[in-house]
């Protein structure tokens, strides 16, 4: 581990380090009023990149966010990206969308859902795993040449969940067996123990044209993403908090996180595009605005695993992606 972990605000990552960020071209998905992504826009903003671009299902979801930075940093622009995830073709066409624009500085995958019932993406795969891993294995490959194009420090951040612990990948069944054995914890598990090894592998692919490659967990924060929690669930989650934590998949205790604010959720993503300390442990899981691979149980460090999950990446989204 590099540093010891802490929660952090924002405000105090960019204070640090957020001089690069001047001038740089960001695209951060899943931008609305209430979510990690719109909080990191409007703080990204005060570094005063070129350019923001955020994507969301519809224009409404980004303009108070755009609005606040406009007023803010009139200097800084932003533009709207529409993208569906919950289809391949809508992020090819999204993708199509920024012919004009020479290179990404920061490709930032924050969009996902939590706990939906069983449905399938406009592919055919179960929700979760399509929306939260398949959509950004599709998007970096497509990306790719404009992040490389931006040249060393440029990074590629894609949002996990402390869920990993407890998440791993059902090679056999990733569909639940068509939603009859769907169990909405296991697949959003499943989904972002596929986002930690597939950055591995990615950042490991990356590491000699410095491009920077993490996944993040931003901890616990009220966004949208509890729009489908039970009351059942956050029963079981105060259970947890009495017992003081819960087990991992080797049955190594995890500390419950505490809730913070959206400042402090967004810092490890900040964490994880310009902090210099953390450089050469690309490809890692951050917690709490450090590197915390050590919290990664057997299956995640897999690396037999990291290879099987490109591959049937690449069979379900249709696209080669060779580096
Ligand atoms: N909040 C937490 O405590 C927490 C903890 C661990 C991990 N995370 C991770 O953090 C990320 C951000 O979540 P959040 O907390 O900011 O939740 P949020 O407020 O629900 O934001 C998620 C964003 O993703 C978008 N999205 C969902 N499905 C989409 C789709 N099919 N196509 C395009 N966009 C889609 C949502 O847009 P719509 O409004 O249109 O649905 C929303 O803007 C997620 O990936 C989540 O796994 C969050």
């Amino acid at each position: 581990m590099s540093n010891s972990q802490q929660i952090l605000r924002s405000e105090v990552v960019l204070e640090k380090y957020g001089k690069t960020l001047a001038g740089k071209t960001v695209l951060i998905t899943g931008v609305s009023d209430e979510s990690i992504a719109g909080e990191l826009a409007l703080q990204l903003s005060a570094a005063d990149p070129k350019l923001l671009i955020l994507t969301a299902r519809a224009e409404s979801k980004v303009t108070g966010i755009q609005e606040k930075i406009r007023l803010a940093k009139p200097n800084v622009k932003t533009r709207f990206l529409k993208m569906e995830l919950s289809d391949l073709n809508a992020v090819r066409n999204a993708v199509r969308d920024l012919d004009d624009v020479s290179h990404i500085d920061h490709l930032v995958a924050l969009a996902g859902v939590m706990f939906p019932p069983f449905s399938k993406t406009k592919d055919g795969f179960e929700s979760q795993l399509g929306v939260n891993y398949l959509a950004n294995f599709l998007l970096v490959k497509l990306l790719l040449p404009k992040v490389r194009a931006a040249g060393a420090d440029s990074s590629v951040v894609i949002m996990t969940s402390s869920i990993v612990r407890q998440g791993k990948m059902h090679f056999d069944d990733f569909n639940f067996s068509d939603g009859q054995t769907y169990d909405a914890m296991a697949a959003y598990g499943q989904s972002n123990a596929a986002r930690v090894m597939f950055v591995k592998r990615l950042g490991e692919k990356l590491k000699n044209e410095k491009i920077r490659v993490f996944s993040v967990d931003p901890g616990a924060v009220h966004t949208g993403l509890q729009r489908h929690c039970s009351p059942e669930f956050f029963d079981q989650v105060a259970e947890w908090k009495k017992a003081g934590f819960m087990i991992d998949m080797d049955g190594k205790p995890i500390d419950i996180p505490p809730w913070t604010t959206t400042s402090e959720g967004a810092a490890t993503v900040i964490t994880a595009m310009v902090d210099p300390t953390i450089a050469e442990y690309n490809g890692s899981y951050l917690s709490q605005n450090a590197v915390s691979d050590h919290e990664l149980h057997t299956h995640i460090y897999d690396e037999d695993n990291w290879t099987k999950l490109w591959k049937l990446s690449e069979d379900l989204t249709k696209e080669e992606f060779s580096l």
